[in-house]
This record gives structure tokens, sequence and C-alpha cells, in this order.
């Protein structure tokens, strides 16, 4: 799938979020290696705290279905109902949490409100913690 239109697709993903306290709508759109694509948007609580992000909600759409590879995801992100300039980078949860199922080929792209920038998983948590290391000690399923 070519990149703009999985930039489109998390713009559209956005439509969906429920950001009643921030008012900051964001939208996911992750990459399977299958090529099936599944969306996320934010999910905020009034508790504040269990608030899931887009990149999230999508990663969990997709695992919880059988999908453990991808080759790239989309964010696009603003106040609620504009796409302003800027572009919304991936939480550190979130990064967090895409590592555990990278290869180190991960493409992440951050739409602008004219477009998108590109950068890789890799380098948005250089050093980063991954299943690797548990590896000696983890039978994973
Ligand atoms: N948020 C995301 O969904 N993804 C990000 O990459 C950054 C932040 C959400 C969490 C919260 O609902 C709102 O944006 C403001 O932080």
């Amino acid at each position: 799938m070519e990149k703009e239109r999985l930039v489109q697709t998390a713009w559209e993903a956005r439509e969906a979020a429920y950001a009643p306290y921030s008012g900051f709508a964001v939208g996911a759109a992750l990459l399977g290696k299958s090529g099936r694509v599944y969306t996320g948007c934010n999910v905020e609580s009034c508790a504040f705290g269990p608030t899931c992000c887009a990149e999230r909600t999508a990663l969990f759409k997709a695992v919880s279905e059988g999908e453990r590879e991808f080759s790239a995801i989309a964010v696009a992100g603003g106040p609620m109902g504009r796409r302003d300039g800027g572009v919304t980078t991936p939480c550190g949860v979130c990064r967090q949490m895409l590592y555990e199922f990278d290869d180190g080929s991960m493409t992440v792209l951050m739409a602008s409100g004219d477009g998108f920038c590109e950068t890789t998983l890799a380098q948005l948590l250089p050093m980063g913690f991954g299943p690797k290391r548990l590896a000696p000690m983890v039978t994973a399923p």
C-alpha cells in the first residue's frame, strides 16, 4: 500500500476519536505484513490514566486478530476538527509497545496539515528495551 493512502486512512480513523477531555483527536493506520490495515483512534477516560492512544488501539486490534508483524504505521493528530500544520509524533508508551513487534524495519509516517514526515521506529526509540533481551528467560508462545 502506498504511503499517501496509509496517511489518508489514519486521517479517516481520526474521525472516531473519543477525546472530550483533551480535545486532541488522533487516528492511526497500521500496515501488517499480511497487507491488512488496522485502524485506531484515541479513546480517553474521565480518570485520564486509562486513556489509550490511537497507535496502541490499532496495535491491540491487530495483535488480537492474529497479526504480529508490521511494516508501517501512519499517525494523524491535532486539535479536534482541524488539520493544523504540526505533526503528531507517537508518545513514549506507544513507541515502546510498537517496539515489541518491530523487526527493525517499521516505518513511521506522521501526518501534517499538508503532507507527512517519515522516520523509523528505530530512530524514534534508540537503544530501546526489546523482547530479545528477555529471550533467555521467557519461552514466548
Ligand atoms: N495521543 C495519541 O492518541 N497518540 C499520540 O501519539 C499522542 C497522544 C492522544 C492521547 C490523548 O487522548 C490525547 O492524544 C492528548 O494527549
